[in-house]
């Protein structure tokens, strides 16, 4: 077998460690350095892609459809949800580092079709979050595969992602129907009590590494139904 080439490294802010990607023939690889090891191997998008499926589905024939992707990664994620959306929406795809993005327009390209060439996506490098405290009532949909689940794996800040306060400014973000979707690699019934609390209407859903097979994953969803609830009107 073909050694793994080293193409590029990346700090990641506030000492989070060195994210590295590396090549194998056909198949990329991202670790971060320390006991976490690989995050993210182009061999295994499934369920990155179904948290597109299931977090866009509601959105094939809305015009002007606006969704956020937090983060880049290796695009499948971006990718998929270009594919579930109209050509009208507007895809803003928010990555910290921004290494990641240049990976991304440059060898990581070919392994989700160059989502970044496409015109309805924005680039924005940087804090999710910072997005998702900017507006009220703007977006259709925001997925969400920035840590390993519900708590900052890259980034410690990242658990304000799934805190009270967090869950309850993505919620103000969504317009009414709007969906936020998490990727996690397991269950956690306390994040979807909180995602209930704020006014969500949640399902959890298995979803498999690979078509059918590989370990199992799991995507919360969660709609906003209300535009928004009694007790949190300001
Ligand atoms: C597991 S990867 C995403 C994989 C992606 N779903 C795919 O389809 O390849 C996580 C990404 O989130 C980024 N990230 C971590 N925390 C972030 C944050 N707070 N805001 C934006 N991007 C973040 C990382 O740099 C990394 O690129």
């Amino acid at each position: 077998m073909k050694p793994w080439i080293e193409l590029g490294t990346a700090q990641i802010p506030n000492d989070g460690g060195v994210l590295t990607l590396r090549q194998r023939d056909q198949e990329f690889s991202i670790s971060l350095s320390g006991p976490r090891g690989e995050l993210m191997n182009s061999r295994r998008f499934n369920s990155e892609q179904q948290l597109s499926v299931l977090g866009c589905a509601h959105l094939k024939n809305r015009n002007n459809a606006r969704v956020v992707v937090g983060g880049m990664g290796m695009g499948y994620t971006l990718a998929a949800a270009l594919d579930a959306v109209p050509s009208t929406a507007e895809v803003i795809v928010a990555d910290l580092i921004p290494e990641v993005v240049e990976w991304n327009r440059g060898p990581l390209g070919e392994c989700a079709g160059s989502p970044l060439d496409d015109r309805r996506v924005r680039v924005h490098i940087g804090d999710v979050a910072e997005l998702l405290t900017e507006h009220d009532r703007l977006y259709d949909a925001v997925l969400l595969d920035v840590d390993n689940g519900p708590e900052g794996l890259t980034h410690t800040d990242n658990n304000w992602l799934y805190s009270v306060e967090g869950t309850s400014s993505i919620y103000n973000s969504l317009a009414k129907g709007g969906m936020l979707a998490v990727w996690s690699a397991s269950p956690d019934s306390v994040y979807v009590s909180r995602l209930k609390k704020a006014g969500f209407q949640v399902e959890v859903k298995t979803v498999r590494e690979r078509p059918g097979k590989g370990a199992r994953h799991t995507i919360f969803l969660a709609k906003k139904v209300a535009a928004r609830p009694a007790n949190k009107r300001r």
